[in-house]
């Protein structure tokens, strides 16, 4: 057992379907620009260069526990970083999101990015192993999540290079060539794979796969061409023994199966209530979510009263842990976060 890891907390006892007397708390994106701190701490540091950087990227993690009294930490890094380590040219563009300098459009692109030059290993995935360690370290009993982008929502952005509205370029090349999509989607499995199982090596409790675009695929398309890559990315993890949550958005139609690839726990974004979600997956699954994220703004007594209806509602399933349906606005006011916080935990 690595040092530090919290197998008995609130928030594993939820994800694991057992209920305790704490209703566990946290939020997507809870570590970034919403906080002041966050935006000291970044000052003149680049998005990736700050998720590499050990020291700081378990600062940035640790600020939210600190300010909110959340029950769990999410380290702090991106969905792009196991492309960086193995030698992807990408950036994070500030206020556009992961840019990538060579697309994944052709065969050919496809082959070139998935090389065997571009490949993780234990060397390189070190900075993000040392960064969790010392996050752990640090956390006490409070758990640490791990987390990596799902192979679809990773494609969104490889096959167009950039961030896109309907992710049209991946949902193409998935029907005109299958093969390369996937060689592109196995391949981006694989390293994201191995990006979840350093995290879990080097303490984290528990991990999250985010497939936030799956949302614009029909069932049919999900099953077919994306839930044999999202599998074969979890399978990385399965002999560790951590649950894991899968989520999405607008995902109310894959709900199912999101499960079935090899999820414990399924995240529901803010469109589908959560009792509605516990029917579609049989009362069998452990929840988290739903909090609309643009709630956040509403005054303090519409906020309390749909904070109460999202408890109310995950009381349906076998566990629930309380979050946003998406992550946290960067012009949330930090107190607002505090005070949910708060309320969550007088309920039980
Ligand atoms: O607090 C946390 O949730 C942990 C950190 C985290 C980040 N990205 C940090 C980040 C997590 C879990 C992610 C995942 C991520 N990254 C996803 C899946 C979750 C989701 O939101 O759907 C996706 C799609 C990405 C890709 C990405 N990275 C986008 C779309 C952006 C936003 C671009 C922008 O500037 O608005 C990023 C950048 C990013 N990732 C920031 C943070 C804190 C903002 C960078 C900054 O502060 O300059």
């Amino acid at each position: 057992m690595i040092d530090g890891r919290t197998a008995g907390s609130p928030l594993v006892e939820a994800f694991r379907g057992r209920r305790t007397n704490l209703l566990p708390v946290w939020f997507m994106r809870q570590a970034g620009r919403s906080l002041p701190e966050y935006r000291t701490a970044r000052a003149g540091t680049g998005m990736l260069e700050a998720c590499l950087t050990p020291a700081l990227a378990a600062e940035i993690t640790l600020q939210p526990v600190r300010r909110h009294g959340v029950d769990a930490a999410i380290f702090f890094s991106d969905i792009v970083v196991p492309f960086r380590l193995a030698g992807v040219d990408v950036e994070i563009a500030s206020g556009v999101g992961p840019v990538f300098a060579e697309p994944a459009r052709t065969r050919a692109d496809v082959d070139r990015l998935t090389s065997s030059a571009k490949q993780l290993d234990d060397a390189r995935l070190a900075p993000v192993s040392e960064g969790v360690a010392r996050t752990v370290a640090a956390l006490g009993r409070t758990s640490l999540i791990g987390f990596a982008g799902a192979p679809f929502t990773l494609a969104a952005y490889l096959v167009e290079g950039r961030p896109s509205r309907d992710h049209l370029g991946a949902r193409r090349l998935m029907h005109t060539d299958p093969e390369a999509w996937t060689a592109l989607t196995s391949w981006a499995a694989d390293l994201t794979g191995a990006f979840l199982r350093a995290q879990v090596l080097a303490g984290a409790s528990a991990v999250q796969l985010f497939d936030s675009w799956a949302g614009s695929l029909s069932l049919a398309d999900y099953e077919r061409h994306v839930a044999p890559a999202s599998a074969r990315a979890l399978a990385q993890v399965r002999d560790l023994d951590v649950p894991v949550v899968h989520f999405g958005t607008g995902t109310g139609h894959l709900l199912r199966a999101m499960r079935d690839v090899g999820a414990d726990v399924i995240g529901v974004d803010y469109r589908t209530p959560l009792d509605e979600a516990n029917r579609a997956l049989g009362g069998a699954t452990p929840l988290q979510g739903n909090l609309d994220p643009a709630l956040l703004a509403a005054p303090w007594p519409v906020l309390e009263a749909a904070v109460k209806d999202v408890v109310v509602r995950g009381r349906e399933a076998p566990a629930h842990v309380v979050n946003l349906g998406h992550g946290v606005p960067p012009d949330t006011d930090p107190d607002v976060l505090t005070r949910v916080v708060d309320l969550v935990h007088s309920l039980a």
